[in-house]
């Protein structure tokens, strides 16, 4: 795992960017997987300002996203269909037929999780996955104790998700659904490249546990530990509880010049 440690939120997020438009750049058809939350937020702008700017090209590429809530249609305000369309797939050029996110409102859910995997095989596979962290260490919605062999499937969200999220339904936690589709850690772990981003005080223990942890399924994210190629961007306060802390420093700052593009 290589971990990125910026002033701030915006700078990492800066940085992550500067992978994915890499990737973009290299490989104009690249899968890339997105998520939704706070997080992810100033990443989008980014690569908003890097299409609008620098010309980042996205007509080729394909995206998939982590999850949705079951039983929000996708123009509901709070549906991570609806999300994407405005913090991200309006602003830049990306064909609205290839973008993914799996359907909240499926009559038959194993058939539409079934189809997602298929879908994502068919392009060949996720080139790089961009993850947020829950306070619980979750990744997409796969909740402690998911299996690190899961795919794409319905998970019901911890107590702690739905209160952390009801900040987006008017604070109300009995408007939260309770029920999602997520793609699984084993989905996640056969992206060719992870990028996890975490900001604030609130994400790090789990930061702490997921990178310096025992990989357990009660911290998800800290399956990334075993996956070849993971990136962790943090600002000073999601790092606050690394115990290597200078060591990452150390290693960031000795980068090769040609690994130097975060
Ligand atoms: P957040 O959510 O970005 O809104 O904190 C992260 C997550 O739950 O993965």
């Amino acid at each position: 795992m290589e971990i990125i440690i910026k002033e701030n939120g915006q700078m990492a997020s800066e940085a992550a960017a500067r992978v994915v438009g890499r990737l973009v750049r290299d490989k104009p058809n690249a899968v890339i997987g997105l998520a939704t939350g706070s997080t992810p937020l100033m990443l989008y702008k980014e690569l908003i300002r890097l299409h609008k700017e620098e010309g980042l090209d996205f007509s080729g590429v394909t995206a998939f996203n982590l999850d949705e809530y079951i039983g929000l249609p996708a123009d509901h305000e709070q549906s991570y269909r609806r999300f994407m369309n405005e913090n991200l797939f309006n602003h830049i050029n990306i064909k609205m037929e290839n973008t993914n996110v799996p359907d909240g409102m499926a009559e038959d859910v194993p058939a539409t999780c079934a189809a997602y995997e298929q879908a994502i095989v068919d392009v060949g596979g996720i080139d790089l996955q961009v993850l947020g962290i829950g306070s619980d260490g979750h990744v997409g919605f796969n909740e402690p104790t998911s299996s690190f062999a899961s795919r794409t499937r319905i998970k019901t969200l911890t107590k702690q998700t739905v209160a952390d999220n009801a900040r987006f339904f008017d604070g109300d936690e009995s408007k939260v659904p309770h029920h999602c589709i997520t793609m699984g850690i084993g989905t996640i772990m056969d992206a060719q490249m992870n990028i996890m981003l975490a900001f604030g005080e609130g994400k790090s223990e789990a930061v702490a546990a997921t990178v310096e942890g025992p990989v357990a399924s009660i911290m998800p994210a800290s399956i990334l530990q075993c996956h070849s190629s993971a990136k962790v961007f943090v600002d000073e306060a999601a790092a606050a509880d690394l115990k290597l802390v200078d060591y990452y420093r150390w290693v960031y700052k000795r980068k090769p010049d040609w690994q130097k593009d975060a």
